[in-house]
């Protein structure tokens, strides 16, 4: 468990004094989607020392370190300064007699679709090598967005529309506004607007050939004025019934979504490809008893699209996964539990 104030430490000391704490220090990104700081981490310079004392002073044994320098990271360089401060305070803990073995580097990864971990996993290395050479010590990380961002893409369907009509402040001509009502929001999906200051894009599923684009607002399906997706972007003319889709909704999406106003939380369709579905089943041991084969609606023709009714009432599947290093099979990982996403 993870601490970063004294209080806890005393709470832990009287509930379960064997617990193997790690120490949250703060070093915050400059720029992040979601900064952490404010809420979670001692300063490694000026309280950490402190806080240690204390856990030593209290019998707690405390076995690393752990630092999330904020969801959403824009600053790559950070990880180097937070590694840093790790170290830092595995020397000091040793003075204490204490035995660090863990070094846990939390979120920050990029998700979304045409981003790359690659400059942050350059710095990570580049700073482990210099400060934690040692191979005994456990590096873990806690990966959020980068797992699943992309793995979602949105698609809502236009209920309702508004034209409205506006004089060009330039030209003084009338110019056409559109006002589009779709079937999620920023209380179901689109929390993440809120929640976590998420860009949204999108595009409309169908080509439009006219090519002629018009400033539109993309509006959610209840009652608040509040419940806006996006506040200007440039759209073709569509129609009720059409489809708009948005990309990168994977992140802390659904699980905020409430039904507020009646509107259902959307439903999701596990779509595979076809050429991933067939590694899929070579690697795991998947039937349709496990999954419900469903039909992809025609505009979503993407591959082969698995639908799951009801996953608590199918059976439990224990799957084996491989796990390969340098190139060749070493081990193999037994999940007892896994079920289709619904
Ligand atoms: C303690 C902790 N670990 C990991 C994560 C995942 O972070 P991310 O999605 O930025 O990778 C979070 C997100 O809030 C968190 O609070």
């Amino acid at each position: 468990m993870t601490f970063d104030n004294e209080l806890e430490l005393h709470k832990i000391k009287d509930i379960f004094p064997n617990a193997r704490m790690v120490i949250r220090i703060r070093c915050d990104a400059t720029v992040a989607q979601c900064p952490l700081g404010m809420k979670f981490g001692c300063n490694p310079y000026t309280e950490a020392p402190h806080l240690l004392n204390v856990a030593r002073s209290l019998g707690i044994n405390v076995v690393g370190v752990s630092f999330h320098v904020g969801s959403g990271c824009k600053d790559p360089p950070v990880f180097r300064k937070a590694i840093l401060a790790a170290r830092q305070i595995f020397d000091y803990a040793a003075t204490l007699g204490y035995n660090f073995n863990l070094l846990d580097i939390g979120g920050g990864y990029p998700g979304d679709h045409g981003t790359s971990i690659e400059k942050i996993a350059e710095i990570v290395n580049l700073a482990l090598d210099d400060y934690f050479p040692d191979p005994s010590i456990n590096i873990i990380a806690e990966p959020g967005r980068f797992y699943v961002s992309s793995a979602y893409t949105l698609t809502c369907n236009i209920h309702s529309i508004r034209a409205v009509n506006v004089e060009d402040p330039v030209t003084g001509h009338n110019t056409v506004n559109y006002m589009y009502y779709i079937n999620d929001g920023v209380y179901g999906s689109f929390n993440c607007i809120l929640y976590d200051h998420q860009k949204i894009t999108a595009q409309p599923l169908k080509n439009y050939t006219n090519g002629k684009l018009y400033s539109s607002s993309i509006w959610g399906p209840t009652c608040d004025g509040l419940d806006q997706v996006i506040d200007n972007i440039m759209l073709p003319e569509m129609v009720l019934g059409d489809w708009i889709v948005f990309e990168n909704m994977g992140a802390y999406t659904l699980p905020v979504a409430s039904p507020f106003n009646g509107f259902p939380i959307p439903k999701v369709h596990v779509v595979a490809d076809e050429n991933i579905w067939l590694l899929l089943k070579d690697i795991f041991p998947l039937s349709e008893d496990h999954f419900v084969i469903g039909n992809t609606p025609t505009n979503l023709r993407l591959g082969l699209d698995i639908v799951s009714t009801d996953p608590w009432s199918l059976p439990a599947l224990p799957i084996t996964i491989p796990v390969c290093r340098n190139g060749g099979l070493i081990e193999e990982h037994v999940l007892d539990f896994v079920r289709p996403i619904e």
